[in-house]
């Protein structure tokens, strides 16, 4: 990293610094990118990025981690071939002599942990992790959209090695898009900038894409042609093995009454996501709370269980469930 001077404290939080980035274009008022640990700056932001900050998040290193993922092990071991491994040891695949992937998409149910894992694997690489929410760049930079994804893969290559995520990119990519939006032809300048991009840096680069989705299906085939993002990685929804081990992550910091059996739950025959069993626990929980007892019942996981599945089938967002 490079070196930074402290010029001056302004509050327990805040703190002006100067670092060796250069200094000519260092003025007061420019945006910077921090080292998210000695929070020297690393980076300048052009003016016209400024806007778009809020979109683009340089994430503090996830706190989430392989631990916190119950199965998927063969997801986790793909995307560490695909992404972990060429930004860690990018020697091993120029001794065997083949290109490491450019990067990976993540497809599958609601809930099924594709943001986990993405952040999993950010977490355990020292890599900058670059989040960029799809949905967010359509709906609040309608005409700024290709502009933003240049700038993206800009800032990628100048704090590389790093990881750029592109979660839901369903609302960039798809085939075709409501007319009546408007903004059709905006999403479809948006797709071929980052199809652009994709084309436009080479894979032994230590740039690594990660994209989310899960309507695969309606996602325009250019993305996924080869060379381009062709590593697919498919989510399920858990199998009983599976869901037993995230029942045991989530209750794992839970007080439990002794008459507690979520083997009842585990081997329920309705579907559900990781997102569901997740949503279940913190339900749980939340009704202990409400009558003040310092220990989760069985009775409050199987009315939690309800809910969750009532409101799952009414279609309520998964954000909405407490
Ligand atoms: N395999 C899993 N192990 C542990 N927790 C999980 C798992 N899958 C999902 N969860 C829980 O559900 C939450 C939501 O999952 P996540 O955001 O990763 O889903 P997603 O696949 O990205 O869904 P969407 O397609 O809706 O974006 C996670 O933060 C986690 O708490
Ligand atoms: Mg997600």
């Amino acid at each position: 990293m490079s070196v930074g001077h402290l010029e001056e404290l302004i509050d327990d939080n805040h703190s002006i610094v100067s670092s060796s980035v250069d200094k000519d274009q260092l003025q007061p008022g420019c945006s910077i990118f921090m080292h998210n640990k000695v929070l020297s700056a690393v980076g300048i932001l052009q003016d016209e990025v400024d806007p778009m900050v809020s979109v683009m998040k340089v994430e503090k290193a996830p706190l989430e981690s392989y631990a916190d993922i119950g199965g998927l092990d063969a997801q986790i071991q793909e995307i560490k071939e695909a992404v972990e491994l060429p930004l860690t040891h990018p020697e091993l695949y120029e001794d065997i002599g083949i290109k490491p992937p450019k990067g990976v998409i993540l497809y599958g149910e609601p809930g099924t942990g594709k943001t986990l894992l993405a952040k999993a694997v950010a977490n355990s690489t020292s890599a900058t992790f670059l989040l960029v929410v799809g949905s967010e760049l359509i709906q609040k930079y309608l005409g700024d959209g290709p502009k933003l994804v240049r700038e993206l893969f800009r800032v990628a290559d100048d704090l590389s090695p790093s990881i750029v995520f592109i979660d839901e990119i369903d609302a960039v990519g798809t085939k075709r898009y409501d007319a009546h939006s408007g903004g059709e032809r905006e999403i479809q300048r948006t797709m071929r900038e980052l199809l652009n991009q994709l084309d436009g840096f080479d894979s032994r680069a230590d740039v690594k894409v990660i994209l989310a989705t899960n309507k695969i299906e309606s996602l325009d085939p250019a993305l996924l042609r080869p060379g381009r993002i062709d590593r697919k990685i498919e989510f399920p929804l858990p199998d009983i093995k599976t869901r037993r081990r995230i029942f045991t992550i989530h209750t794992s910091r839970m007080t439990l009454s002794d008459d507690v059996n979520l083997e009842e739950f585990v081997m329920t025959k309705d579907e559900f996501s990781g997102a569901d069993i997740k949503a279940i626990c913190t339900e749980a929980g939340l009704l202990a709370l409400r009558e003040h007892r310092m220990k989760v019942t069985h009775a409050d996981f199987k009315k939690a269980k309800d809910k969750v599945m009532f409101k799952k089938k009414e279609g309520v967002p998964e954000g909405l469930y407490m």
